[in-house]
């Protein structure tokens, strides 16, 4: 709805109180009422928070220490307290520290190792090491690397060249080799070629013309391919891919965020902020305890 420009035609204040009737005590939050905490939805809680600029309605510390207590030793993230490990989590978890402005909460280097024991011969990544390299897990794993400043570790031209590859002659992209494309992959495979600066790699007109090709002319949602039955995943992954490609009439979104690109500016200002803010505090801090041992 934000890439739409159209946010304020939902009850805002009825969308945050229920996200908030999600969170646990331990500061993670379900996916809906009385369901267990999970890295996924601590995530989608928090970018929820962003979108509305309503960061402050959670305790940050409380929320960020759900998440850096995931952090496994191996430098991997499980999901929850149930320990599925993913590269999803890896991403989930540096996003929701990086809104939050608490990646030093978690070991970043080692966060990275694990996602690069994740990377295949081709280039790709996979959810665990040796596993099969799939658009949405590289997706994650560029989108990690993207926010922790570490794309020197992917093979560029080696991954772009799978990734141009998932288009099919349909236009649309799949996931891996041999699969159906799918609209969802138009936001997996797009914003890593755009992290990447390969965007012009796919026929960007085709790809277009497939996402409109999905829209359902009765209840305008976006199916997953063609005639199929529309649903608020694809959509939200169909407009994405648009907004990428610059569709007009579409907000920006930014690839590795995940968010609208004025969503981020405004995050990072907000983090930047409150560092300028708390190294003045330690530094009026050190000159008064300076002051007083002189005296
Ligand atoms: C494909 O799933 C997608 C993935 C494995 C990536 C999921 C990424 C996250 C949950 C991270 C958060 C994402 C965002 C945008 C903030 P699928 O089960 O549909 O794959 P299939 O096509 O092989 O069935
Ligand atoms: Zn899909």
């Amino acid at each position: 709805m934000y890439l739409l420009g159209r946010l304020g035609d939902m009850d805002e204040a009825a969308i945050l109180d229920w996200v908030l009737r999600c969170q646990h005590p331990n500061g993670g939050f379900g996916g809906s009422e009385r369901n267990d905490p999970h890295m996924l939805y601590t995530l989608s809680a928090v970018q929820i928070l962003a979108l509305y600029d309503k960061l402050e309605l959670v305790d940050a510390d409380r929320v960020a220490a759900y998440v850096a207590g995931l952090q496994q030793p191996d430098g991997s993230f499980a999901g929850d307290a149930w320990g599925e490990i993913d590269t999803r989590f890896s991403y989930c978890a540096l996003l929701c520290l990086s809104i939050l402005g608490r990646t030093s909460l978690i070991n970043v280097p080692k966060a990275l190792d694990f996602i690069s024991s994740c990377k295949n011969f081709d280039g790709g990544f996979g959810c665990t090491p040796g596993n099969e390299s799939h658009a949405g897990q590289v997706f994650t794993c560029i989108g990690a690397l993207a926010l922790a400043d570490a794309l020197h570790l992917v093979d560029r031209d080696l991954f772009c060249w799978w990734l141009c590859e998932r288009q099919t002659s349909g236009g649309g992209l799949n996931g891996r080799p041999e699969k159906l494309q799918d609209v969802c992959y138009s936001w997996w495979c797009l914003s890593c070629l755009s992290i990447l600066d390969r965007l012009h790699w796919i026929d960007r007109p085709a790809l277009t013309r497939f996402i409109l090709d999905c829209q359902d002319e009765e209840d305008g949602g976006i199916s997953d391919r063609p005639d199929d039955m529309a649903d608020v995943y694809h959509t939200f992954f169909g407009i994405a891919g648009l907004s990428l490609m610059g569709y007009p009439g579409l907000q920006a979104i930014d690839p590795a965020w995940a968010l609208p690109v004025e969503v981020v500016a405004r995050i990072k200002r907000r983090n930047a902020a409150s560092t300028v803010g708390a190294e003045a505090e330690v530094q009026a801090h050190a000159v008064g305890a300076a002051a007083a041992a002189e005296s």
